[in-house]
């Protein structure tokens, strides 16, 4: 399995996804500054991955922290963290467990230190361990959507590389594969960054998965041809009547497959979940650089002096939404009640 992300031996070590797939080379974090720097500069990326990354940092920066100075430097580290990237909740989610156990740790008769900071490090650890549970959990329920022989049109990346191991959307489609059905896989290559065709190609291509790269603008037509039987993709974040935050180019391709016909289905754990945003409307965009779009690996592609906006995420209305594959089972409409339903105990 491909390891994005790991805790080992006081340092937090991660695939560098900038370096793909050209080289497979590691990052290894000493510093909670080297793991921020890391979610800025996309080294790593994805919800569910920038959530452990997170939660690893903050497990790392409070290891460092002198005698006495827990309290307030644990907040201040979780405050540099919420700074980074502001669309996907899964980041929000992880520091709000931190704080928790955090919390519960510090309030224990004859709290030790030493021992908050490794109950820190043991929560990241099972932040990280209960994604790639809920990953499994999540393609166990959604390849049953998945036909013999279809056809899977995919948008940026929601592999192993995109949370702590396997994948949403990805982690589906690898279920089914190893159910040993035959499906095809159109993978978008995602401008401005490129996520599909440096990332998705790769995990496709390292598990023989059979898979065609199709820049974003050929999806329409390959829909209105007939040779796609799905959309699949991950979230971002997921507003509490079901529209849905993912990478900038997936409304596009929801609107598409409405008019086509086809349905558009949404993988993401239940942290992807926002019950705080009612609607999309809520859901903030992170907008970022615009040289990610005015150049092109380096070489400047648009005149000197000309300008670009760089939304980094779009908002899909859950009415173009089919269904939405979690670890806790298959959400179908209405949204709003069944995503309540499956936060009560014992649901679904
Ligand atoms: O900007 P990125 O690469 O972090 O964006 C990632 C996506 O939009 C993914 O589709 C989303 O995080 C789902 S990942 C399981």
């Amino acid at each position: 399995m491909i390891q994005t992300i790991s805790w080992n031996e006081g340092a937090v070590v991660m695939i560098d996804q900038r370096a793909l797939p050209r080289e497979e080379r590691y990052l290894t974090c000493r510093a909670y500054q080297d793991v921020i720097d890391a979610i800025n500069t996309m080294a790593i990326r994805g919800a569910p991955a920038v959530g452990i990354a997170a939660a690893m940092g903050i497990a790392l920066g409070t290891l460092a922290v002198s005698k006495g100075q827990l309290e307030t430097d644990f907040y201040r580290i979780c405050e540099a963290f919420s700074r980074t990237r502001p669309t996907a909740v899964n980041l929000f989610w992880a520091i709000d467990r931190m704080k928790a156990r955090f919390e519960g740790e510090m309030s224990a008769p004859h709290a030790d230190e030493g021992d908050v900071k490794e109950a820190l490090i043991d929560e990241a650890r099972r932040i990280h361990e209960e994604d790639i549970e809920a990953n499994r959990r999540m393609g166990g329920h959604g390849r049953s959507l998945i036909r013999d022989g279809d056809t899977i049109l995919t948008h940026c990346n929601a592999g192993a590389l995109a949370t702590g191991g396997y994948g949403t959307a990805l982690g589906v489609i690898r279920a089914a594969h190893e159910e040993g059905k035959k499906l095809h896989v159109l993978v978008d290559e995602t401008r401005p960054l490129l996520q599909g065709a440096r990332l998705t190609a790769w995990e496709m291509h390292r598990e023989g998965i059979s898979a065609t790269l199709i820049t974003d603008s050929m999806a329409g037509s390959l829909m209105r041809r007939g040779k796609v039987n799905c959309v699949l993709v991950g979230a971002d974040r997921i507003a509490a009547n079901g529209d849905t935050a993912n990478k900038i180019g997936t409304y596009s391709l929801a609107v598409l497959a409405r008019e086509h016909k086809l349905p558009l289905y949404v993988a993401a754990p239940v942290s992807t979940i926002d019950h705080r945003a009612r609607t999309g409307r809520e859901i903030p965009i992170e907008e970022r650089g615009e040289d990610e779009v005015l150049a092109f690996h380096g070489t400047r592609i648009a005149p000197q002096g000309f300008h670009a906006c760089n939304p980094a995420f779009d908002v899909t209305p859950s009415k173009y939404i089919t269904a939405i594959i979690t670890e806790k089972g298959i959400i179908t409409k209405p949204f709003g009640r069944k995503i309540r339903e499956i936060f009560r105990p014992h649901a679904i």
